[in-house]
């Protein structure tokens, strides 16, 4: 067997109602003051509600940062940390989407290191502790309670990724009664975020292994079964709760055998059209996947049987079953409503090749990638999204 590591979040709380012991977790991991980043829009659907409410029941001082916005800024990262430090608080807390998950990683490092943030980017270059950090997702999505990265939205159109082993937080607290308000195009792009996340890492390059495999395999089970449910009857428990796990089971495997083209190529898509990033993954995810038939076949029939029972797999080979799961996924996407083109985006077709080249600065995800993507690939991938 091929060598590997595996890590991941510590400690993972599932129910329903869990965040009600919000502040006892605090407590138990010593934080005297805690910071909730979180965004406008959670707040405004109350959902910190019974957040606050654990605070006061245990006494426990706590303060809120709610102006992240979706795909969060370096000044987004600063204002927040400007904030942690006026307030002197020593334990930080999560509550959203990706965007609140990954500016809350962010503040348990930086409030306590002079190293500035633009020297963070890249793999293993944080330096210095954390402070604890709890992560509790209110999306079935990124994953980012259980994975080591941060994404942070660096220029006007370019996203950069930090990656350490300090972002993995202490606690992931998951809830899935915090996820059924969720909108129903939300529901339906971050799950296909979270599927995305599984099939990337079962056909990842490097650093596929068995744990990451076997968390691929069970996410993309529990996401298949459950997503068009969850779209279609947002106050379903059981989906909502079958897709959060699944989203952590996917984040789990992504953070251990990372995502490749499907992302690499979403990101500029979501860095100059601010499509959101579970969007963005759908409109390549089928394209890429039909670009990589040539080397993970074999993976994709895997898979396919877990993704869609109904698809019978008898006398055809690999390559006809990769074929029948990829329409099968276009089928899931259009089902639940999404886009399916690039053009209905208001992307023009002269945008595509300044898309291609900057997917090609993408390297840190398309090294991951079981098929080398050249820029020329990369432009015909979009051009087959395009219309
Ligand atoms: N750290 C990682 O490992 C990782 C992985 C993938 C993506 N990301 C990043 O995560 C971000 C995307 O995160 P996301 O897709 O979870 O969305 P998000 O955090 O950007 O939130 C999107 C919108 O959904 C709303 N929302 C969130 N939860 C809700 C709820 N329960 N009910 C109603 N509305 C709700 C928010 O208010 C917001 O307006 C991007 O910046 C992406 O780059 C990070
Ligand atoms: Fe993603």
């Amino acid at each position: 067997m091929t060598a590997f590591a595996f890590n991941s979040t510590s400690s993972i709380l599932v129910g329903a109602g869990n965040i009600n012991q919000l502040a006892d977790q605090c407590a138990n991991l010593g934080i005297t003051k805690a910071l909730i980043v979180t965004d406008a829009g959670i707040v405004s659907l109350g959902l910190h509600k019974a957040a606050l409410e654990s605070f006061n029941r245990a006494g426990l001082p706590c303060c809120v940062y709610s102006d992240v916005e979706a795909d969060p800024t370096e000044g987004i990262v600063d204002t927040c940390l400007s904030y942690a430090r006026s307030e002197n608080i020593d334990g930080v807390i999560g509550l959203g989407g990706g965007s609140s998950m990954d500016v809350a990683k962010l503040i348990a490092v930086l409030k306590g290191s002079n190293q500035p943030l633009s020297e963070m980017y890249g793999i293993d270059q944080l330096k210095g502790k954390r402070l604890p950090l709890i992560q509790v997702p209110t999306t079935a999505g990124t994953g980012s309670e259980v994975t080591p990265i941060s994404i942070i939205t660096t220029g006007e159109t370019t996203k950069a990724g930090i990656v350490s082993s300090q972002l993995l937080p202490d606690l992931a607290l998951l809830d899935p009664m915090l996820t059924i308000g969720l909108p129903s195009h939300v529901t339906a792009a971050t799950g296909i975020d979270a599927m995305v996340h599984a099939i990337e890492a079962y056909t990842s390059k490097i650093k596929k292994n068995p744990y990451s495999d076997m968390l691929a395999r069970e996410a993309l089970a529990l996401l298949s079964a459950n997503i068009e449910v969850a779209v279609k009857q947002g106050s379903n428990i059981e989906a909502r709760a079958a897709m959060m796990l699944g989203a952590t089971m996917a984040g789990q495997a992504f953070a251990n055998a990372p995502v490749a083209a499907v992302h690499a190529l979403a990101y500029p898509l979501g860095g100059h059209f601010h499509i959101p990033h579970g969007l963005s993954n759908s409109l390549v995810l089928p394209h890429v996947m039909r670009f990589n038939v040539s080397s993970v076949a074999g993976l994709y029939a895997e898979l396919a049987p877990i993704i869609a029972p109904s698809i019978s797999e008898k006398g055809i080979d690999d390559e006809k079953i990769s074929e029948n799961i990829i329409a099968y996924m276009e089928g899931l996407i259009a089902d639940l409503g999404l886009p399916a083109t690039l053009k209905s985006t208001g992307i023009e077709a002269d945008h595509l090749p300044m898309l291609a080249s900057a997917a090609m600065e993408q390297q840190r995800l398309l090294q991951n990638n079981p098929r080398e993507v050249k820029l020329e690939d990369a432009l015909s991938i979009y051009q087959a999204a395009f219309e």
